[in-house]
């Protein structure tokens, strides 16, 4: 008997306060044209003072736990991906098991693999139930990612924004998640990182001056080669052409990079979720997040087919190729 990792409920969460194009025009030099007009970002949510990653998972998570009518009892995994977790250690994924008072002894853990993350912890996710030993997983992508921008850096701060998105995954036997695939070269590493950490450079750490650092158009070529292939890859895994394909959900990263996968794809940009006006790049939260809205929209419906795909720094990338 096959199982299929199905989702039974999608949440997501947002920091209240807006920071909008308007507002960066006074912080560096550049203008809302030029952002717009570059990355089709308007304005992006950026977490309060004191407000933390494992605060955004935990109002997305609790979102998703009640869309799926699930008892945090019953979650018996818990995959959280960030690269901006609360703590150098414990992991958030434990901390937010300890909010949502999980209580089962049932695994809990972080996946670093920037934005791309959301797409690993779903195929890892997927990997423990469909191999039988889980019933039912939370699986979160949350950032706080303002704390880790330059904001007199314009060449990163006019992209990034805060949040969190969340699903509950069931055992299911009708339908689910029927293809994913990762990839990751850590010869691109340099071309987008904070290149401070725990165990290098941590003074610059304690001085506040570890920040992102990207070689734009060189992420931006790469994201666009990548994206493409990786949606031809998990079509041809699926034996499936892209007419089958009924949504999708990609990294909210630059609304140009948005369309030549859409392209690539041969789909016009209305059976593609797009929330980067609103939201900017939130790392690991954009695709789940972006699910989430188009979920509760009513855009995707039960049954329909959804590629979900991201690319992070690593570089990090892959698909996920599901039946909602
Ligand atoms: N406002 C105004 N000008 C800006 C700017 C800003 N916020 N940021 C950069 N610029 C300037 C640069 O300094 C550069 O000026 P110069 O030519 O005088 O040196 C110029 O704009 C770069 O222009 P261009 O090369 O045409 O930009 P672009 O079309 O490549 O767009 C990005 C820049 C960053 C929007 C684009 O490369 C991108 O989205 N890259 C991918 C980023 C990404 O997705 N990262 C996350 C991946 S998970």
């Amino acid at each position: 008997m096959t199982i299929f990792a199905r989702v039974a409920g999608t949440g997501s969460s947002l920091p209240d306060r807006i920071l909008t194009n308007q507002e960066l025009e006074s912080m560096v030099d550049t203008s809302d044209e030029w952002i717009q007009s570059r990355t089709g970002i308007s304005e992006r949510r950026i977490a309060a003072e004191g407000e933390t990653t494992c605060d955004l998972a935990e109002k997305a998570s609790l979102d998703a736990l009640d869309a799926a009518g699930v008892d945090p009892q019953d979650i018996d995994l818990v995959v959280l991906a960030t690269t901006t977790p609360d703590q150098v250690f414990p992991s958030t994924a434990c901390l937010l098991q300890e909010r949502l008072k999980i209580s089962n002894n049932s695994p809990a853990f972080d996946v670093q693999a920037v934005c791309s993350g959301f797409i690993y912890a779903l195929d890892l996710a997927n990997k423990f139930i469909t191999g039988g030993n889980v019933k039912c997983a939370l699986v979160v992508g949350a950032e706080t990612f303002s704390r880790i921008i330059d904001w007199t850096d314009r060449n990163t701060c006019v992209l990034f924004g805060d949040g969190a998105g969340a699903v509950v995954l069931k055992a299911d036997q009708e339908s689910g998640i029927t293809s994913s695939i990762l990839h990751a070269n850590g010869a691109y590493n340099r071309l987008l990182h904070v290149p401070h950490g725990v165990s290098k450079g941590f003074d610059r750490v304690q001085a506040g001056g570890a920040f992102t650092q990207m070689q734009g158009s060189e992420v931006f070529k790469f994201a666009v080669r990548a994206l493409g292939d990786i949606v031809d890859e998990v079509l041809e895994k699926e034996g499936l052409s892209k007419n089958d394909i009924d949504w999708l959900v990609p990294h909210q990263a630059n609304i140009r990079i948005i369309s030549a996968s859409a392209k690539r794809l041969g789909i016009s940009l209305d059976k593609v979720i797009v929330t980067i006006e609103r939201h900017g790049n939130t790392s690991a939260a954009s695709v789940p997040l972006a699910f989430d809205e188009a979920v509760r929209e009513g855009k995707i419906k039960r049954g329909q087919r959804v590629i979900m795909e991201a690319l992070g720094g690593g570089f990090t990338w892959g698909a996920v190729l599901m039946v909602y």
